[in-house]
């Protein structure tokens, strides 16, 4: 495995691989973020793992100074995984500030969009410089992260890049708490309440299974229910799988989306349910 900073050393190393898998993270790897690798593994000859913390997605008051970077762990957990960890410095990435954005399309201001204004701007703006600079053939994105998943799958459609992005199912503590870096923020007490969220998610699921289609009331109760808990909960949305609109009667693929903070920890979650 190489551990590569520069986009200059990258271009000579990626230029004769004809078949990239690429895994984008921001780091502090856990076991969702090493299934995507074995998934690249497995669909790849050449796996490109990138490191990097984007400024560009974080707003004034977010924890882009707190978030946890441990670049020697995480390429440890990579040995026999990546070919590749491209690991660029903030200077690397953006070497003028960056004044050219990918502009989005009203989705990306709704659920999270609603809560982190620029954030999905500044994802979709970095991925591409990412595309752009590793040149994948495939790229795995977590389905944790589903509005960011919806986002990149259309951009790549509407900017015609050939890149097949595979979304995979998100990776689970026993309890059913969705893996992420951010839950090493929550205290003991926080993580024994925080699974409370993927549960609110499996009742709202069970009711859409068993037949109700109010979703507004079913939207309202799954919050309420949060917020009684001590949640300050930003979203609970049933929405479209496809898009993420708003489903009309007789959609048969949806997904139930949420975000909320215990304490100062924004946690997000979401499962599909197919009718
Ligand atoms: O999901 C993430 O870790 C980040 O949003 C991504 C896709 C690596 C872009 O910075």
């Amino acid at each position: 495995m190489q551990l590569i900073h520069t986009v200059s050393e990258l271009h000579a190393r990626l230029a004769n691989e004809k078949a990239i898998a690429f895994v984008p993270t921001m780091g502090n790897l856990h076991e969702g973020h090493i299934e995507l690798a074995r998934m690249a593994r497995k669909r790849g000859t050449c796996i490109v793992v990138s490191i990097f913390v984007n400024p560009l997605q974080f707003g004034p008051n977010e924890d882009f100074d707190k978030y946890p970077r441990t670049l020697e762990a995480d390429c440890v957990k990579l040995q026999g995984l990546a070919d590749v960890v491209f690991a660029p410095a903030v200077s690397e990435m953006y070497p003028a500030k960056q004044t050219i954005y990918v502009e989005l399309p009203p989705i990306a201001n709704e659920l999270c969009g609603e809560f982190r204004s620029g954030h999905f701007r500044g994802v979709a703006t970095v991925v591409l410089k990412l595309f752009n600079l590793v040149q994948p053939q495939i790229a795995i994105f977590g389905k944790k992260d589903y509005q960011q998943l919806a986002i990149i799958r259309q951009m790549v459609t509407q900017f015609n890049l050939p890149i097949e992005i595979i979304g995979a199912e998100t990776s689970r503590a026993a309890d059913g708490l969705a893996l992420s870096s951010r839950n090493q923020y929550l205290s003991a007490d926080e993580r024994t309440e925080a699974v409370y969220l993927s549960q609110t998610l499996a009742k709202v699921r069970e009711s859409l299974v068993g037949g109700a289609n109010g979703y507004a009331a079913l939207e309202a109760e799954a919050g309420a229910a949060l917020a009684k808990r001590g949640w300050q909960v930003e979203y609970v949305a049933i929405r479209r799988q496809s898009d993420l609109g708003i489903p009309v009667e007789g959609e048969r693929k949806l997904v139930v989306l949420a975000a909320a903070c215990l304490g100062k920890t924004r946690l997000i979650d979401n499962l599909e349910v197919c009718l």
